[in-house]
């Protein structure tokens, strides 16, 4: 924590997705505790403790599955960022996503649709329907990907490639904008202990809970990473060793490999 409060932290509002679990949690934590007054909005299905109507802490309810709910949260946090009386920077945190454990023949194509709602058109929605306030008063988009997004990964296959997705859209936008007063990093962590396995359906006891990093730790080296410019972060060195290895090695090994460690996280 000492680390983030000496850093710089130019942002006069912030809009995040998923706020009320896991990783979204502790990012709302680390931003209140570098800036106790920055104006927070946060979108999920849940309203996060603390959260309600009012301006500093606006809880917008949004099923980012579906398309009609979403778009209404986009109007709440335009009327948001209207009624935050600042003209700074804003910082879009998309981290809100699922995923779910299984071979795809076997699965249902809505729930993998589902997946990539959440995961990929929500925030293309959110960051097209926030890109011109975005463009006017300067900001970034931090997505949250996944290490998934380095490699193939069975059993989690829909999943993965959507964070795949991220970082290559990620990196594509960032450079699109280099001219803005915007720009657009990726935040890929490893395992995490958040609800995200439950819900999934894979079973948290696999080899890969051994390097499980906290939310806390994740949010905090994304903020970090964040306050340097980086444009992608892959948080916990053992997770560093094994995206920086999943680009050397050759796809059909590393798909291999990634369906040997995937296959144990069956239930
Ligand atoms: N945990 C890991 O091991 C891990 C690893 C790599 C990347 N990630 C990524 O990190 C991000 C955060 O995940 P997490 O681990 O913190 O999981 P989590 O604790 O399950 O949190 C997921 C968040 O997303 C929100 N969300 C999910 N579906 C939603 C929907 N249809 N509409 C609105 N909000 C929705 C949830 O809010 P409500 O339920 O209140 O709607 C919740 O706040 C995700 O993008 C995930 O892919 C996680």
């Amino acid at each position: 924590m000492s680390q983030l409060n000496k850093l710089h932290f130019p942002y006069a509002a912030v809009v995040v997705t998923g706020g009320s679990s896991g990783i979204g949690k502790s990012f709302i934590k680390h931003i209140k505790n570098v800036n106790s007054d920055v104006p927070l909005c946060n979108l999920s299905r849940r309203v996060p403790e603390g959260f309600s109507d009012e301006l500093k802490r606006r809880g917008v309810t949004v099923d980012l599955s579906d398309v009609a709910s979403r778009a209404k949260a986009i109007e709440a946090v335009l009327a948001f960022l209207d009624e935050v009386d600042c003209n700074g920077p804003i910082l879009l945190i998309n981290n809100a996503g699922f995923g779910s454990y299984g071979e795809f023949h076997r699965g249902e194509a809505a729930l993998q649709r589902e997946i990539i709602e959440v995961n990929l058109n929500a925030i293309i929605d959110l960051t097209a329907g926030l890109m011109p306030i975005l463009l006017k008063r300067g900001g970034m988009v931090m997505n949250v990907a996944s290490i998934t997004a380095f490699q193939p990964t069975p059993y989690i296959a829909t999943y993965g490639a959507t964070k795949a997705f991220l970082l290559h859209w990620g990196y594509s936008l960032r450079h699109e904008l280099r001219d803005t007063s915007v720009s657009v990093m990726t935040v890929c962590p490893g395992s995490t202990e958040t609800p995200f396995h439950d819900r999934a359906g894979m079973n948290v006891k696999g080899p890969t809970s051994k390097f499980a990093q906290t939310p806390d730790q994740v949010a905090h080296e994304a903020l970090i990473a964040l306050a340097k410019g980086k444009a992608h972060v892959v948080t916990g060195w053992s997770n560093k060793v094994m995206t920086k290895l999943a680009t050397i090695l050759p796809w059909g090994l590393v798909t291999r490999m990634s369906g040997a460690v995937l296959a144990h996280l069956r239930r």
